[in-house]
C-alpha cells in the first residue's frame, strides 16, 4: 500500500557544509514550513526520503525511507514522534537498541536526527514480514520452535543487560525470508536501573501481565508475554480476550487461562506446563527471566528450535 502517492516531491538542496550556516538553516526552515503547510516535503534531515508509511501509532509514525545521499541508495526505517515532547522517548529507544547492538536479533541504529525540532530514530530496515502476518497460516511444530527459541534468546540477552521490552507480541517481531527474526519496537522498553516512579501502563492488552496492568513491570512481565506468544503459536488463540478492554483486564487479573490442550489436542503436556507457568498470576511463580525460561525449554527438549526454518 503506497500512502505517499498523493504527495508531490520537492527536491531539497544538500547542505552546503556539515556545519549548518545561516543559509542552510534558512532553507531547512523554509522546507519544513512548506511541509507543515502543504504536506508535500518528503525529506527528513536533508537526506532521508520518505518511501512508504509502515505504521502509525499513539507516539507517531514509522516510515520506510531511502538515504538519497548514499550511492547506491540505502533503505532505512525512520521512527518519528508526534511531538518534541517525545524526544526523550526516542533517545531512550535509541540508547537501548545500541546497548543491545551485539545481538543479531535487534535492528541496528544508524543515527538519531532532528526534524522540525523532533528527534527521529533512523534504524536498519529489516526485510520480511511481521510474525503477525506470518501466523495468518497455521505453523508446523518445528516452525513454531524456530521462532520461539530465537525470540527467547533475544529477550534473554536484553534481560541480562537489565532491559525489559514490555511490548512483546507478533506485530513487533520481523521474520526475515531465511527464517531469522528480529525483535522490534523498544519504544516501551525500560532499563531496570531507571528510577521510574510514575510507571505508566504500556504494552498491548492481550499480552499484558496482571502486574503490568497495575503499572508495575519487571522481567517476569516479559516472561508472561512470551507465554502468551507461545499460547498463540501453539493454539491459534489468545489465552484471554475480550473486545471490551475493561473485561479483558479483569480476565487477565482474575481468570485462570484455559489449558492449551483444550484448544489443541496435539500439544505436548510439558509444553503446556511451561506455557501455563508463564501465565501464573503471581510474578514470583513464573521463571525469573527469559534466560531461565529458555533453559527450561531446551533442557526438557534438547532438540527444540535447533533448526531455523523459513516460514513463508
Ligand atoms: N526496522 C524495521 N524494519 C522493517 N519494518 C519495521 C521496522 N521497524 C518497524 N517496522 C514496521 O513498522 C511497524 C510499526 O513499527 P513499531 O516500531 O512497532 O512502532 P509502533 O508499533 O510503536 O507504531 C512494525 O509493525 C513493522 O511492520
Ligand atoms: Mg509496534
Amino acid at each position: 500500500m503506497d500512502l505517499t502517492k498523493n504527495s508531490e516531491k520537492i527536491q531539497v538542496p544538500e547542505p552546503p557544509s556539515l556545519r549548518k550556516g545561516f543559509t542552510a538553516r534558512f532553507l531547512l526552515w523554509l522546507a519544513e514550513l512548506i511541509q507543515s503547510r502543504f504536506g508535500a516535503y518528503e525529506f527528513l534531515g536533508y537526506r532521508y526520503e520518505k518511501v512508504a508509511r509502515l505504521g502509525i501509532g499513539s507516539f507517531g509514525e514509522v516510515w520506510k525511507v531511502k538515504d538519497a545521499v548514499n550511492v547506491p541508495p540505502a533503505i532505512f526505517v525512520a521512527k518519528i514522534p508526534l511531538s518534541k515532547k517525545l524526544n526523550l522517548k526516542i533517545e531512550k529507544e535509541a540508547r537501548i537498541l545500541r546497548m543491545l547492538a551485539d545481538h543479531a536479533g535487534v535492528p541496528e541504529v544508524r543515527e538519531v536526527i532532528e526534524v522540525q525540532q523532533k528527534r527521529a530514530l533512523i534504524q536498519e530496515f529489516v526485510e520480511g514480514k511481521t510474525l503477525y502476518e506470518v501466523i495468518q497460516r497455521e505453523l508446523e511444530e518445528k516452525e513454531v520452535e524456530s521462532v520461539i527459541i530465537q525470540l527467547m534468546d533475544i529477550v534473554a540477552y536484553a534481560h541480562d543487560l537489565g532491559i525489559i521490552h514490555r511490548d512483546i507480541k507478533p506485530g513487533n517481531i520481523m521474520v526475515r525470508p531465511d527464517g531469522t527474526i528480529k525483535l522490534l519496537d523498544f519504544g516501551a522498553a525500560k532499563e531496570l536501573k531507571e528510577k521510574d516512579i510514575s510507571d505508566t501502563v504500556t504494552g498491548s492488552r492481550p499480552y499484558m501481565s496482571p502486574e503490568q496492568i497495575m503499572g508495575k513491570s519487571q522481567r517476569r512481565s516479559d516472561v508472561w508475554a512470551l507465554g502468551v506468544v507461545m499460547f498463540v503459536l501453539y493454539t491459534g488463540m489468545f489465552p484471554f480476550y475480550n473486545e471490551v478492554e475493561k473485561v479483558l483486564m479483569d480476565m487477565i487479573l482474575e481468570l485462570p487461562p484455559p489449558p492449551p490442550s483444550k484448544l489443541s489436542a496435539s500439544i505436548n503436556p510439558e509444553i503446556e506446563r511451561i506455557i501455563l507457568q508463564c501465565l501464573e498470576k503471581k510474578p514470583e511463580s513464573r521463571h525469573p527471566d527469559a534466560g531461565a525460561l529458555k533453559n527450561e525449554i531446551i533442557t526438557t527438549f534438547p532438540g527444540y528450535g535447533k533448526r531455523i526454518l523459513p516460514l513463508y
